[in-house]
């Protein structure tokens, strides 16, 4: 079911000097930023050969990462994101082994525009795994 790493997430205190430091001393290939209101965040891509870097800043009052920000001061990986071909089924097949889909639990429209999920991290070993259907 699981197919490529999508992406790695990380929350940052300061998106410009995160994406500088990606741009000028990893000479990594950084994108635009992008508000994400119903997501709660600004999000900044950075394209690897192999996989993507989502650089994430609290967008409004009640983001999803402000909290996080204030337990990791300095930033941290926030998320890792997994492509599935079909959500509804991934969403299912996880349900049904006790994993437990946050909010909701109807997919979102994600940063790329394509259907995503988010799942416990207590269920994941203390990681919050992002589903995208790709
Ligand atoms: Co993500």
């Amino acid at each position: 079911m699981i197919g490529r790493l999508n992406h790695v997430a990380i929350a940052v205190p300061d998106l410009e000097q995160a994406a500088d430091q990606y741009r000028n001393a990893l000479g990594a290939k950084v994108g635009a930023s992008q508000d994400e209101p119903e997501h709660g965040v600004t999000v900044i891509f950075i394209e690897l050969e192999n996989t993507k870097i989502e650089l994430l800043y609290p967008f409004g009052d009640k983001s999803p990462i402000a909290g996080f920000l204030e337990k990791n001061p300095s930033g941290g990986i926030h998320h890792i994101c997994y492509e599935v071909d079909d959500i509804f089924e991934a969403r299912d097949h996880l349900k049904s082994t006790g994993a437990r889909v946050l909010g909701a639990g109807e997919p979102k429209i994600g940063a790329h525009g394509k259907p995503v999920l988010f799942l416990h991290p207590k269920d994941f070993t203390g990681t919050l795994l992002e589903l995208e259907q790709v």
